[in-house]
């Protein structure tokens, strides 16, 4: 596997694959890989000759008060955890190649909406910053098609708006969430849970779970989500939130609507947790 933070570097490879005739996948990342990450790669690999990845800790979608400087940096590890999994060029800029001018003083993406709730709510500007960085590498790596996870749920639904908007010419697939045999979804912030916390944590996707059957059974959504946020803080969680939406749209779930989706962001210890479930009723 070839690592290179040059643009140019990655444009060249390309555009010698795409003048064989040959087609190439992308997976972008922050790094700190873990096996939800590699599936993504092995994904990717069905649908591509060729996998482009890129590890990119990207200041743009952290707030000031959020983990930039603390979040973990594992090259090495994930090189070789790349090459493993046949990814064949990776690309990883620093802040300067990606923001030349600084964050306040370039072009910015702004999916209105969708990027407004949940997270977006809680963390605003996050979603900008996603949009914007996705938009870039999607413009230098130029892809046939594009791997995201459906543990970020909403950062898949505000990709795929962007692309849909901007008329972008790729495809947007969406990848089942990797999980511990706990249940607990793998995240490099689970790095920062303590022993004791991680057992804890799979509090999160069983509330989830729970809140799904409950519903299923006929409780109303305002009581189950209470109920899923009072076993959450049994675990030690602070919920930040725990809402039910529409699978397809994230509007909010009507009693039409039956393709749900629970979304949950929790705290716990220094980790911000987040996780989904897609369910019927
Ligand atoms: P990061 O958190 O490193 O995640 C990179 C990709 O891996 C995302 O598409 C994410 O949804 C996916 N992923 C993470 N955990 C997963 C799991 N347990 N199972 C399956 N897929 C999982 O998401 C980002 O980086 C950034 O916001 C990025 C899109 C790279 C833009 O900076």
């Amino acid at each position: 596997m070839h690592t290179t933070a040059l643009i140019d570097e990655i444009r060249a490879q390309v555009r010698a694959w795409r003048a064989r005739g040959e087609t190439v996948a992308f997976v972008p990342t922050m790094g700190n890989l873990h096996a939800g990450h590699i599936h993504l790669v092995n994904e990717a690999r069905k649908r591509a000759d060729h996998v482009v990845a890129s590890i990119f800790v990207n200041p743009m979608q952290f707030g000031k008060n959020e983990d930039l400087d603390a979040y973990p940096r594992t090259l090495a590890d994930d090189q070789a955890a790349l090459t493993a999994a046949g990814c064949e060029l990776l690309f990883t800029p620093t802040p300067e190649i990606i923001y030349p001018k600084g964050l306040d003083a370039q072009t910015f993406v702004e999916v209105p909406g969708i990027s407004d709730v949940l997270c977006g709510a809680s963390r605003p500007g996050h979603f900008r910053g996603v949009a914007t960085i996705v938009l870039k590498l999607f413009n230098i790596v130029q892809p046939d098609v594009a791997l995201f996870g459906r543990k970020d749920f909403q950062q898949l639904l505000v990709i795929r708006t962007m692309v849909e908007d901007l008329s972008l010419p790729l495809e947007i697939v969406g990848i089942d969430t990797v999980r511990e045999a706990s249940g607990l979804a793998m995240s490099s912030r689970n790095g920062y849970l303590t022993a004791d916390e991680k057992q804890r944590a799979a509090a999160l996707k069983r509330a989830l779970d729970q809140l799904a059957s409950d519903i299923q059974a006929g409780m109303s959504v305002a009581q189950a989500c209470t109920k899923a946020n009072d076993s959450l803080r049994q675990a030690g969680f602070t919920p930040d939130y725990m809402e039910v939406r529409s699978a397809r749209t994230l509007a909010e779930a009507t009693d039409a609507d039956r393709e749900l989706v629970v979304l949950a962001a929790a705290q716990l210890g220094k980790a911000r947790l987040i996780d989904n479930l897609c369910f019927n009723r």
